[in-house]
């Protein structure tokens, strides 16, 4: 008997289980109830009952070994299964494709803005978004008590916690790199400047603290009203891809004279028509040539600025600004 014992013991320690065959082959040898190990409890009934208790024991602790070397094995098995390649797999065969990102809604209208103005000749120009008040406001021909510089619309940035500092800012629209534009190069410029600006608004379905804009800056010897409103024409209808009913309001921008704001007539079915807002417009004040040292006598220009997120929101019927941060991949998914 004791031979016996120390035999399987020695067959339950050298069996090899690397797969789930094997497993299953020392499950029937060691651990079923028709294995060695129990065959061999069957046979303590012919042991004197001085003897059982200790044979018992040894019996005990043999069954007990094998059934932690099957757990083990069992937990090792399971957890190499996703890396072990079995004999039928093909290894030639193509990897199933990865799935292909998309663009975000924003890049394909930029990408449509920026078509319209490589058409005209017109080349990207980029700034910071961390600006200064020279160039986000007083170049600008903003007024020093301008609402705009309130600290309700925008964030400044304090150097020293201590102190209000009002002249590092986050810019609050594209239109500063106009002026970095103007004092790096003479005219003629014809450049668009998109990129992200910053306002301090509360987070609603139309509001954001953040958003992104398109300026686009001409100016040359005798630039004319006619070149922007035709321009203004050919801008919307390429971006909504259809012709266009329009209308140009007079409106103010303290950098533009005159200014105005472009309307479009905007119909969706079941519902009533109506004029929506899509830019601003207006012809490059003198003020603002003479800031960046161009002769206001000599040349002329002018200048537009639109939301990006209003137009993508018109382009696709989106009605909730906050969409456009979220990375929900549902959303995303649908502009493939
Ligand atoms: N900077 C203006 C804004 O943020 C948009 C704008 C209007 C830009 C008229 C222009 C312009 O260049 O001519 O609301």
């Amino acid at each position: 008997m004791n031979t016996d014992i120390e035999s399987i013991r020695q067959a339950v320690r050298d069996f090899k289980i690397e797969n789930a065959a094997q497993l299953e082959e020392f499950r029937l040898q060691f651990v079923s109830r028709k294995g060695k190990i129990a065959a061999l409890f069957t046979g303590l009934g012919k042991f004197a009952a001085e003897e059982r208790a200790a044979v018992g024991k040894v019996l005990n602790e043999l069954k007990n070994e094998a059934q932690q070397r099957f757990d083990q094995a069992k937990l090792n098995l399971e957890s190499s299964i996703h890396t072990q390649r079995s004999a039928t797999d093909d290894i030639t065969l193509q990897a199933p494709p990865r799935p292909v990102g998309s663009l975000h809604p924003l890049t394909l209208t930029l990408e449509e803005i920026k078509k319209v103005f490589y058409r005209l000749g017109f080349s990207i120009a980029e700034g910071p978004e961390i600006e200064d008040d020279f160039h986000n406001f007083t170049s600008l021909n903003f007024p020093p008590e301008h609402p705009a510089r309130d600290m309700q619309d925008t964030f400044y940035i304090h150097k020293d916690a201590e102190r209000i500092d009002k002249d590092l800012l986050l810019r609050t629209h594209t239109s500063p790199v106009q002026i970095r534009k103007m004092l790096e190069q003479k005219p003629p410029i014809r450049s668009i400047m998109p990129g992200r600006v910053y306002r301090n608004e509360s987070v609603t379905y139309k509001s954001y603290f953040l958003f992104h804009q398109v300026e686009a800056l001409y100016v040359d010897k005798n630039v004319n009203f006619a070149e922007l409103k035709e321009t203004l024409v050919m801008l919307a209808e390429m971006v909504f891809n259809r012709k266009v009913e329009y209308r140009l309001r007079p409106s103010f921008f303290p950098f533009t004279e005159p200014s105005l704001e472009m309307d479009i007539w905007w119909e969706q079915p079941g519902k009533p028509g109506k004029w929506l807002e899509i830019l601003g417009a207006g012809m490059v004040h003198p003020n603002v040539l003479k800031s960046v040292d161009i002769d206001p006598e000599v040349y002329s220009g002018f200048a537009l600025g639109m939301g990006v997120e209003r137009m993508t929101s018109l382009r696709y019927g989106i009605d909730d600004i906050r969409i456009y941060y979220e990375n929900d991949i549902r959303f995303l998914e649908q502009f493939q």
